[in-house]
């Protein structure tokens, strides 16, 4: 019969069924790609959002500057976000270790969390970390890096090693994915150690350190925080020295007369016990050279070129590299020569 004008043949508006596969495949091949789109989207922008506290601190700026750099998503957690430090991109929230409501916003949808360890009294400090770890887990957080320390251990001469132990025991009780980095004492620590007549006083002995620079510090931070290795890894410099040899590279470095002179631990406690009231900071102070002194911080590690595949630096490229840095140990120089 033929077709009446207005009527169409069927034909006309079913689709033979092999086009109307292909149109059903090309709507899939759509459908899949947006998907993909939002999956990758979701990656970038949320899941694969990394997460640095204490970002105002120096090894946070760093690490997040490096990051940022890399085309990271970042999220920096301050307790003072008007200090923040200006990282193209990053989202700056609130957040301090000693409120735990202020933490799981700060934790929510991060895949990777660098944990600054905080400041605080020994004793205390394991628990404020405890706090960001317990957040970490509310928020299911895919990997924690914890900053430690070189030699930390339950018996350590340093009582801040002690809460770095515990705080390891915590993250590890968390049954979270971790990192923890055990950074040697900075090399920056040396600025103050040395009083006006130029001389660094405290037990630590002849025994070695593998003091490692706080840009060390932070490159590795941040490398492993982007692609988290697992495990502990102490992060130190690339020689285990002692504070005579200190005492004398940094000399040759600021033409200043410096040295190192060792002392008891008896001696160091009651000289400070003078001019500082709390125990505790009298106790840390000569602590520190008394780790030194038990080698706690003696053995040099390769963690640092096995992350950022760059050597560590010594005193002297640190301090070229930065010369800003040592200016105070220069300036005091100028001062006792009265200029
Ligand atoms: N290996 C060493 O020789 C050595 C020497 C010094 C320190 N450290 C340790 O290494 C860490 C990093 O070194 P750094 O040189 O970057 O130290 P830093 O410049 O003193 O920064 C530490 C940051 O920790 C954050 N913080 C303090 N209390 C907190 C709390 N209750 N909750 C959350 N964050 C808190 C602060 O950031 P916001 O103000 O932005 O919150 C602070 O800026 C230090 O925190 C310390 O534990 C190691």
């Amino acid at each position: 019969m033929p077709a009446s004008p207005g009527h169409r043949s069927p034909s006309r508006f079913v689709l033979p069924l092999n086009e109307s596969i292909l149109r059903k495949e090309r709507f899939n091949i759509g459908q899949i790609f947006v998907q993909r789109c939002i999956v990758i989207m979701t990656l970038i922008t949320g899941l694969n959002m990394l997460l640095i506290t204490g970002a105002s601190g120096r090894i946070a700026r760093r690490a997040a500057a490096l990051l940022a750099q890399k085309g990271y998503s970042l999220r920096l957690m301050t307790r003072h976000p008007q200090q923040a430090p200006a990282v193209d991109g990053a989202e700056v929230v609130r957040g301090d270790f000693a409120e735990p409501a202020t933490l799981d916003g700060a934790f929510a949808e991060v895949s990777a969390a660098l944990v600054i360890s905080g400041s605080g009294k020994p004793g205390e400090r394991a628990q404020l970390h405890r706090n960001a770890f317990e957040a970490a887990v509310r928020a299911r957080v895919g990997h924690v890096v914890y900053l430690s320390l070189q030699g930390a251990s339950p018996r350590s001469k340093y009582l801040y090693s002690r809460d770095h132990s515990l705080s390891e025991q915590y993250l590890a009780a968390t049954g979270l994915p971790y990192t923890v980095l055990r950074n040697a004492f900075y090399l920056d620590m040396f600025l103050e150690k040395f009083d006006v007549e130029g001389v660094m006083r405290g037990p630590a002995n002849e025994t070695r350190g593998a003091f490692v620079s706080r840009e060390d510090a932070a490159r590795t931070a941040a490398a492993v925080l982007a692609n988290p290795p697992g495990g502990t890894h102490d992060v130190t410099g690339p020689e285990a020295l002692s504070l005579a040899e200190v005492a004398r590279r940094f000399s040759a470095l600021t033409g200043r007369q410096l040295r190192y002179q060792s002392e008891s631990g008896e001696s160091g406690r009651e000289r400070l016990r003078k001019r500082e009231e709390a125990s505790w900071r009298v106790d840390l102070a000569v602590g520190w050279f008394e780790a030194i002194a038990a080698g706690e911080l003696e053995h040099t590690s390769d963690t640092v070129f096995r992350f950022t595949r760059k050597e560590p630096m010594n005193i002297e490229q640190y301090f070229t590299l930065f010369p800003e840095l040592s200016q105070s140990l220069r300036l005091a120089q100028d001062k006792d020569s009265g200029s």
